[in-house]
């Protein structure tokens, strides 16, 4: 494995990270067996950066990981988030001072530690000024129970906004080849800043990796209810993720470790978090930094993206309007 700089911190992390969300919510049924021996491999194989969320299972991601994490402590830098709520009506958000006081203790007992290395606002809460919720945040850090702050789907004026409060050591949001928002201003800002950018949902939800059968969704699979899984997308997605896998091909790579070698090289600032609960998967995904490109192949991949460009959207609208746009 190599190793990227948080932030501007002195913190290592490896290179890739590894998204837990998969564990416990979201695609398929958990495999609690297989996600325990997929955390061990990622400690064998140095992925010392580890991706959860409290909403991930209603917090059983944060205790499945604990298992691993506990008696490991010295060797993980685990980030997790707080903020989405499960109501009677749907997911709410809850960015306030007073719920976030309450959010790190769960979070922390659920994981089994005494300090989270990475806290995150899973999205910006449009009832309360972003400072108001980074100051909470950084009373966190006084406290000694939380190292880094962060945030998730935030816009650059509440980067700039949180950042002057507080440092702001990494920026999480989807970005991979077929999500290429990030690019126009919140990349350029965050290396700006000195602030990691942590793309999730790298492999676009597995729809890259050339191995996902949008037919076969079980319907309690999250990516049923997005519209880039749809139908209608179905014959574009199939043709740009077959024509992707050609150019691993030619790579000697497969497609999961071109799309995020691809990443990797958008920056020495990008630190992706693919998601898997297989070790399979996993040391795959690993592989990719030994990958590297040229500039025929970001022409050659432009050009694949540039003839399949009905992708669809990554989010529904009801999920699009909770993306900050302050
Ligand atoms: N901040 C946010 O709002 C937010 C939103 C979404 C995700 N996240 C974080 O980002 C992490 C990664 O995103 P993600 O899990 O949504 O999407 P992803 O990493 O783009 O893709 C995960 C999917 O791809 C499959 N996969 C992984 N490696 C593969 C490989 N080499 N070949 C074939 N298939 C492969 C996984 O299968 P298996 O599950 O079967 O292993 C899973 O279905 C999450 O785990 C979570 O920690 C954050």
């Amino acid at each position: 494995m190599i190793y990227r700089t948080l932030g501007n911190t002195s913190e290592k992390l490896s290179a890739i990270g590894l998204g837990c969300m998969s564990m416990s919510h979201a695609y398929g049924q958990p495999d609690d067996k297989e996600s325990i021996a997929t955390l061990n491999k990622a400690l064998d194989l140095g992925i010392n950066f580890w991706d959860t969320a409290d909403v991930y299972g209603s917090g059983k991601n944060e205790e499945l990981i604990s298992k691993v994490l506990a008696p490991n402590r010295d060797k993980v830098f685990i980030a997790t988030k707080f903020g989405f709520t499960n109501t009677e009506n749907g997911m709410s958000f809850n960015g306030s001072p007073a719920y976030i006081k309450k959010a790190v203790e769960a979070s922390l007992k659920r994981l089994n530690i005494d300090v989270i290395d990475l806290y995150y606002a899973h999205r910006i809460d449009p009832n309360v000024p972003v400072e108001e919720m980074v100051g909470a945040m950084a009373e966190l850090v006084k406290e000694g129970k939380v190292r880094y702050l962060g945030l998730s789907e935030a816009s650059p004026n509440s980067i700039r906004k949180g950042h002057a409060i507080h440092p702001i050591s990494a920026l999480q949001s989807e970005y991979s080849l077929l999500t290429r928002d990030p690019e126009k201003e919140v990349l350029p800002l965050c290396k700006q800043l000195g602030i990691s950018f942590i793309p999730f949902s790298p492999l676009a939800r597995g729809l890259i990796t050339n191995t996902l059968n949008t037919e076969n969704l079980a319907d309690d699979d999250f990516r049923k209810n997005l519209p880039r899984y749809q139908e209608e997308y179905r014959r574009n997605n199939q043709n740009l993720s077959s024509g992707f896998a050609e150019i691993a091909v030619a790579k000697n790579c497969t497609p999961a470790q071109l799309a995020l070698a691809w990443l990797l090289a958008q920056g020495e600032n990008v630190i992706p978090i693919p998601g898997t609960k297989k070790r399979k998967y996993l040391e795959e995904n690993a592989g990719c930094v030994d990958v590297n490109l040229a500039a025929n192949d970001f022409e050659n991949i432009e050009q694949l993206l540039k003839k399949y460009p009905n992708t669809g959207a990554r989010y529904n609208e009801a999920a699009l309007k909770q993306v900050d746009k302050s």
